[in-house]
């Protein structure tokens, strides 16, 4: 039963900064004007898939600012809405929410559990996001040839928004975390190029589909989540500096060298496409090792659910001992970094964003506005 929850908060879980070059180098006309985005990933970018298609949300999930019922892995906003919002786009609607939903401006792809590779937490592992992603396209197109688009009950992108549109990407956590619960740091760091192989598959794809705006992000420093840190803490580890868990950390940081590096060879072979590769890892770090001075409390102290010594999900009660205990959240979320354990609040993904769109985080370091050829 506890594997079964533990599953459940890691499918919940799971799974970025820029101003500059590029728009000095291109004068005045740095904005896009990007018409749609799409989005692939893990629960640090669902804004509903996983809740349409797979397992309901419990409140107080998405309690902040969204209201009910709860759709993201948060109390509140995931990093992407705060991307769109910055835009001027609405958020992005989730391919798998599919009655009523209007999709002009894109579509999200990621659910809650999503890796790169297929894994045991969602079936829709990034092969499949590109695949619903070609179908999506191509019905679109087939749609607006039969003068169907302008239908009242559909809401579909113009087919030439595919190649304006923005690519973006927030998933490799997962893959990092199935590794992490059998693997030796040998063995996961073998495996690296093998994962990075599916992620540029995809990204191939979609080049071949007409993508020419990518925007990645790399993955967060997993060691800091608390439901890494502290289990870790309890059998008597030793934490770094900041309170994480360093051996994951720096299996993330190989991750993440290997991504840039491929990343790099990408924008060398798909020369007319413009790659933005973000530091995500260093907004999350920045942010955890700065927490007390960005108005947060210490990073361990997560706001909702518990699991050391035992684990009872945010919003679900659990049997403990023959008593029922519910888990509950903190009074006030606002100076927690930590949501439940794995994902972020809305005070800190908030944060993160806005270091993302400053631009002093990515490669190039151009803003978000300005992400495409
Ligand atoms: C859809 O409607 C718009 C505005 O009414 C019109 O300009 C366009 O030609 C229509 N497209 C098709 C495919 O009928
Ligand atoms: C880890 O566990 C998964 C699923 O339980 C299994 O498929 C995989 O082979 C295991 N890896 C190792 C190195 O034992
Ligand atoms: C942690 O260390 C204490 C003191 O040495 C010991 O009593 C306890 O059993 C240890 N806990 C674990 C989980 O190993
Ligand atoms: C870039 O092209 C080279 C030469 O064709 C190839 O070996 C490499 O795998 C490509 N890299 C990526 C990330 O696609
Ligand atoms: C449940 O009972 C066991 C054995 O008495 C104890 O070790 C454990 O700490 C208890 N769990 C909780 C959450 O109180």
């Amino acid at each position: 039963m506890a594997l079964v929850k533990i599953s459940s908060i890691l499918g919940l879980l799971v799974s970025g900064l820029a101003m500059t070059q590029r728009s000095l180098v291109a004068g005045s006309s740095s904005s896009c004007n990007f018409p749609a985005i799409y989005n692939f990933g893990d629960s640090n970018s669902d804004n509903t898939g996983r809740s349409a298609a797979l397992t309901q949300i419990p409140p107080p999930y998405g309690k902040t600012n969204l209201g009910s019922p709860p759709k993201r892995f948060s109390n509140g906003h995931v990093i992407l809405d705060f991307i769109t919002e910055k835009l001027g786009l609405p958020y992005v609607s989730a391919y798998l929410d599919s009655i009523g939903t209007n999709f002009r401006r894109g579509a999200n792809f990621a659910t809650g559990g999503s890796s790169i590779l297929p894994g045991p937490f969602s079936p829709f592992d990034l092969g499949i996001q590109v695949s619903q992603f070609k179908q999506f396209k191509s019905r679109t197109t087939e749609l607006y040839n039969q003068g169907l688009s302008n239908c009242s009950s559909m809401s579909l992108p113009h087919p030439d928004d595919f190649s304006k549109a923005l690519y973006t990407f927030d998933i490799g956590q997962n893959d990092l975390t199935f590794g992490f619960q059998n693997m030796t740091v040998d063995q996961i760091v073998a495996a690296i190029p093998g994962i990075l192989n599916g992620f540029d598959a995809a990204i191939q794809q979609l080049y071949g589909e007409g993508a020419r705006a990518f925007w990645i992000h790399n993955t967060g420093p997993i060691g800091c989540l608390p439901f890494m840190a502290l289990p870790f803490k309890f059998r008597n580890g030793t934490l770094d500096q900041n309170g994480c868990y360093a051996y994951q950390n720096n299996v993330v940081q190989e991750f993440n060298q290997q991504l840039k590096e491929r990343v790099d060879q990408l924008r060398n072979n798909l020369s007319i496409a413009a790659f933005t590769y973000i530091d995500v890892y260093s907004a999350k770090l920045l942010l955890i090792s700065d927490a007390k001075n960005q108005g947060f409390v210490d990073p361990l102290n997560y706001c909702c659910g518990t699991f050391v010594p035992t684990f009872v999900m945010c919003g679900l009660p659990a049997q403990v001992n023959g008593t029922t205990i519910h888990g509950d959240a903190c009074g006030d979320p606002q100076d927690r970094i930590s949501w439940d354990g794995i994902h972020f609040t809305d005070a800190a993904n908030s944060w993160i964003a806005s270091r993302i769109l400053t631009g002093s985080m990515s490669d190039p370091p151009a803003p978000i506005s300005s992400a495409c050829p």
